[in-house]
């Protein structure tokens, strides 16, 4: 089977490699020259586990290959992928510029059947817009070649996107033909071993499910910033709640972390198109509005809880931050809450020092020089007048109390994601904030 992959960023690059791994010939496409060439010599441009090994190995066998040119694999492929970004317009619509031109590239170039895949997060109709672009450019031609168009929502995770990717709850393929369907199964049926599904279903019901699920679990996650801010209101703990509605299958257990707010490149943005979408169409998705609402006050919680802890006197204080990433095992910082968190303090006129395990890099890109970046999470800590736990990387779980007493100013903790246990850091004399208790 061969196949190629439009689009080296997160979603392309993961999915590319993981179906050479299963065998396939997979060519990945960028129009980003130092990119491609950089792949080539196996540098990988995001950081995810285990990905690096399987690029190599991958490319060793000769199975993954990297071109800036699609027009030249055109006629070596079954299947276009295509994972180009769609970033928001400033409307919170979804920017189909990139989707449209793989689109204008295919129509002007194929010669032969080619089944066109649309893996990007993208508004339902656009396998539509794709279809008419590619006919436009074909009848500019004056050829007449068959093709089909897609829809193949992806559902990784980042930090956990190779087992999700070659293991997930399930696979959602939007056709329209026979021919399409056949493909689609055979380039799935490799994964059919790990006994999960493919869901075959109509093209704009594959397209809305992708948005339908990641605003459902925003959702999730903004009711529970909800619950966790009445629970300390009513002296509950909603650790306790939410072990008690969690065990409910009809509930379940998993996203129901309370926090300091949804970031990443996927929650934010779709929900957003998600309102547009229903916007465009004359309809008003006023859960999914609250729902941005909620976790945008919730992004600076812990900057409120420490200014009321100061009593408002911020100025001149030294604040650490552990964790600059939008969540664990990633350096992506889009949405993050600590960007939030970090143009707080600095309004206040605090001292911030900061540390986060990947994504050092990326905040100096993003933060430039006006906090302190720390060699390493103690370094942070020195002579701080508060500690702000941001993003619960695993390395910060169980840190040496005495080394945090010694180093700090004073020993105050707010903690972001509810990883410390309250009875241990009271006995240890440290105070310690956390959500939702
Ligand atoms: C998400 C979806 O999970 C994935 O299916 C989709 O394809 C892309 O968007 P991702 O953005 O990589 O994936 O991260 P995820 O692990 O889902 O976390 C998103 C955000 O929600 C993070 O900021 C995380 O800290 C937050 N979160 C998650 C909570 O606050 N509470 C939870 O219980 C779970």
């Amino acid at each position: 089977m061969n196949i190629a992959i439009v689009g080296t960023g997160y979603v392309g690059l993961v999915t590319g490699t993981c179906f050479a791994e299963t065998g396939a010939n997979v060519i990945c496409v960028d129009t980003n020259k130092e990119k491609i060439e950089a792949l080539k010599k196996g540098v990988i441009p995001i950081y995810e586990p285990g990905l690096e090994d399987m690029v190599l190995r991958n490319t060793k066998a000769g199975r993954l290959r990297f071109t800036t040119s699609l027009e030249e694999c055109l006629d070596e492929v079954s299947i276009v992928f295509s994972a180009v970004g769609t970033p928001p317009n400033e409307d919170g619509s979804a920017d189909l510029q990139y989707v449209l031109n793989v689109a204008r590239t295919i129509g002007a170039c194929m010669n032969k059947y080619v089944l066109v895949v649309t893996k990007s997060t993208v508004p339902v109709g656009t396998a539509k817009k794709v279809k008419a672009v590619i006919q436009e450019e074909l009848a500019c031609r004056g050829v007449s070649v068959d093709f089909d168009v897609a829809s193949n929502p992806e559902f990784l995770k980042e930090g956990n996107a190779i087992s999700d990717f070659m293991t997930p709850d399930r696979v959602v393929v939007g056709v329209e033909s026979q021919r399409a369907k056949e493909l689609m199964t055979k380039l799935y049926r490799p994964f059919l071993l790990n006994n999960f599904r493919v869901i075959f279903m109509d093209i704009p019901s594959a397209e809305m499910t992708k948005y339908a699920a990641n605003s459902m679990l925003a959702t999730r996650i903004s009711f529970m910033n909800d619950i966790a801010n009445l629970c300390e209101l009513v002296g509950a703990d909603v650790n306790m709640v939410r072990a008690g509605i969690g065990s409910d299958t009809r509930i379940g257990r998993k996203f129901l972390y309370p926090g300091c707010g949804y970031g990443g490149s996927c929650f934010p943005k779709d929900v957003k198109a998600l309102i547009k979408t229903a916007e465009e169409h004359g309809y008003t998705m006023r859960v999914l509005k609250m729902v941005e609402e909620v976790n945008e006050a919730q992004k600076d919680i812990l900057f409120r809880k420490l200014s009321a802890f100061y009593e408002g006197n911020l100025k001149g204080k030294v604040i650490a931050l552990w964790g600059l990433a939008f969540k664990p095992e990633t350096d992506d910082m889009r949405e993050a809450p600590a960007l939030v968190l970090i143009e707080k303090l600095k309004a206040a006129g605090c001292v911030i020092r900061a540390y986060d395990p990947a994504a050092m890099d990326e905040a100096r890109r993003r933060v430039g020089d006006s906090i302190y970046y720390a060699r390493d999470m103690y370094d942070a800590l020195l002579d701080a007048d508060a500690l702000l736990m941001v993003t619960e990387w695993k390395e910060f779980r169980l840190p040496a109390w005495g080394v945090i007493k010694k180093t700090m100013n004073r020993p105050v903790i707010f903690d972001g994601r509810n990883i410390y246990d309250a009875e241990e850091l009271k006995e240890l004399d440290i105070v310690y904030h956390c959500i939702g208790k």
